[in-house]
């Protein structure tokens, strides 16, 4: 074929080490947060997450450890709480799981791993909703300053970053106001900026038995169907004060995970969430994927949509099954 194009894409790709060379991502353990749930209870897996777990604290802090050892930068911690009630008081309360289990971390792992807190009601009210609740309605405003309420207890209790995850408005300027008057001014925001309604969170709501128990979460989640909604979800944000903003699920999300990181200068997380590791673990174990090509694969594409920071429940096997390129 006289002619034939002076461009050969296979060129590049003759050989291990070519590949390597013109490789364009590559995710590393730096790249990752580690999801963790702290119960209050005995530790117990979690039946729809298989490898994952419930931690009473003592385990949570030998966990640390391992996870700090292997390099992880930090973990995001999730409380269930030994009772639920309608105003979700044990996510405010000093004595709650979640300040216990940052206080007990800080002694296991001092500085060598950040400890994020997850700021939201749902795991603590009755009712599984994210707010306050009256009739069918969840309240905006009033679910704001026990939101706050919880972030400062939280940074109290030694969090170095709050990620509020709830979807109410404004909830991003009331936590840093509340943070700043506390004496936090300097501990960051991770923002669940761009959060949809999404069934992939079905395995999260098993492990932290906080499934809404009427309605759904559509009133303050955002429809998976809209895409410029993200920018303004994502610029309300920033500009009340948001140091990382967060889009969450990540595998249905890859193009609003793009759009954010291109229309935005903070850095972008994005979430690997419950049921996107529930559907790939349950394909490995039955012998239909290869589990390891699939999570790097997977780790891959969020990062190259353009995702700095990724939440993923496989953070700490990626790192041992030494997954990294
Ligand atoms: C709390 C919260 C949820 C998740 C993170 N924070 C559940 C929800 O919104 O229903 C989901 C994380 C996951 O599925 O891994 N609001």
């Amino acid at each position: 074929m006289p002619g034939y194009p002076a461009y050969r894409a296979r060129r590049l790709r003759a050989t291990p080490i070519l590949r390597r060379l013109v490789q364009e991502t590559r995710v590393t353990r730096d790249d990752l947060i580690y999801p963790m749930f702290v119960t209050h209870a005995e530790t117990s897996e979690i039946s729809s997450m298989p490898g994952i777990y419930r931690f009473c604290v003592q385990d949570l802090c030998s966990e640390l450890e391992q996870v700090a050892g292997l390099g992880i930068p930090g973990v995001i911690l999730f409380g269930i709480p030994p009772e639920k009630d309608a105003a979700g008081s044990g996510a405010y309360d000093d004595g709650g799981i979640l300040p216990q289990a940052l206080r007990a971390a800080r002694k296991a792992v001092g500085n060598d791993l950040l400890l994020i807190a997850d700021v939201c009601l749902c795991e603590y009210t009755s009712h599984g909703h994210c707010g306050i609740v009256e009739g069918d309605r969840i309240l905006n405003d009033p679910t704001l300053q026990l939101l706050s309420r919880a972030a400062c207890v939280y940074a109290e209790a030694g969090a170095d970053i709050i990620a509020p995850s709830d979807m109410m408005d404004g909830r991003i300027g009331a936590i840093r106001r509340a943070l700043d008057q506390s004496g936090f001014a300097d501990t960051p925001i991770l923002a669940y900026a761009v959060k949809y309604a999404s069934a992939f969170y079905g395995p999260f709501r098993e492990a932290a038995d906080s499934a809404p128990q009427f309605g759904d979460r559509r009133s303050y989640q955002m429809a998976p169907h809209n895409r410029r909604e993200a920018y303004r979800e994502a610029a309300m944000d920033v500009e009340e004060g948001a140091d990382i903003l967060m889009v969450k699920p990540a595998l249905p999300c890859l193009d609003i995970i793009s759009d954010i990181s291109r229309q935005f200068s903070l850095p972008v997380a994005a979430y690997n969430v419950s049921g996107e590791y529930a559907m790939l673990k349950a394909a490995a174990l039955n012998g239909w994927i290869d589990g390891e090509r699939a999570i790097a694969e997977t780790l891959t594409a969020i990062k190259r949509a353009g995702a700095d920071i990724i939440l993923t429940y496989h953070a700490k096997e990626f790192v041992q099954r030494g997954m990294e390129r």
